[in-house]
């Protein structure tokens, strides 16, 4: 699908987690149009898709246990379902995910990308998966309710209004980048990962942008690659958003796992 890249330029920067929610269902239209953008963004990420739940079950979010987590009165949901079989169903579940974050973000509803505290027989119930397919997140969606005080200790908890500089992110340094390339570096700086960690690192080298995690080998359902796809898509965005237009081609062979390709020669500065 085409990148809507006004629409998700801004929502990339208004966007923050919300774990507590309005009783206010979200129209069926939106819930519809967050679908059909969902069922579109499969062509770029076969490995993944995402189901929109128009009646979360009150149980999906479980309470909060230590300083991480607890969402309160989701109306709605989305789960984030991957192909576990493919090599690539990490980065394009962060890819696809977020793309349906964003859109929803654009239409004015609250997310919070869940990986950890949530029902997943709960989850399983809402929608046939095959055996290869594994939901690996979920997010809330609905209308943002007033910030409680214990939303306020869990955001401070996940370190959420901090980002690492940018000279942490890239290499070589911000200031050698083109201006396009640092409009992607900031939009990604901004992107959501598990416990905040912002585990991508992007390389420009040749003129040539890619992205790897910060570290190589890890196990679990969650990993670093997820965050990296979000992070791609922040790029694309930000980077589109100052007149470079590209994709990202998923790499089989590390270290990077992502290279983003121009379409066209990209603005000069
Ligand atoms: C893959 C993924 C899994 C996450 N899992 C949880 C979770 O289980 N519980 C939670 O409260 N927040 C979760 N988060 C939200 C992060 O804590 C949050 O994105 C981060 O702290 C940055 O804050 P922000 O989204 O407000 O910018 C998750 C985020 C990502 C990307």
């Amino acid at each position: 699908m085409e990148i809507p890249v006004q629409r998700w330029y801004e929502a990339i920067y208004q966007r923050k987690s919300v774990r507590n929610y309005t009783v206010q269902t979200p129209s069926a239209e939106a819930l519809q149009g967050l679908q059909e953008v969902a069922d579109q963004m499969r062509d770029a990420c076969p490995a993944a898709r995402a189901v929109v739940v128009h009646d979360a079950p009150k149980a999906m979010f479980k309470g909060i246990l230590g300083s991480y987590g607890g969402v309160q009165g989701a109306p709605a949901c989305v789960l984030f379902i991957a192909d576990t079989e493919h090599r690539h169903h990490q980065m394009q579940l962060g890819y696809l995910g977020e793309a349906v974050i964003l859109e929803a973000t654009a239409l004015g509803l609250g997310t919070c990308w869940i990986g950890g505290f949530f029902s997943a027989n709960l989850a399983k119930q809402l929608t046939p998966i095959r055996p290869e397919e594994r939901i690996i997140a979920v997010t809330p969606l609905g209308y943002p309710a007033i910030v409680r005080w214990d939303e306020k200790l869990l955001k401070s908890a996940a370190r959420s209004n901090t980002r690492k500089p940018l000279a942490e992110i890239c290499q070589p340094e911000p200031e050698q980048w083109p201006d396009w390339g640092r409009s992607g570096l900031a939009a990604a700086r901004t992107a959501p990962s598990a416990l905040n960690r912002q585990p991508w690192r992007f390389t420009l080298q040749d003129g040539t942008v890619s992205i790897a995690p910060n570290k190589a080998l890890e196990t679990g359902v969650l990993t670093r690659r997820l965050d990296c796809g979000i992070a791609m898509l922040h790029f694309q965005v930000g980077a589109a958003h100052a007149g470079a237009y590209g994709t990202w081609v998923w790499e089989d062979e590390g270290p990077a796992i992502g290279t983003f390709q121009l379409h066209s020669p990209p603005p000069r500065p």
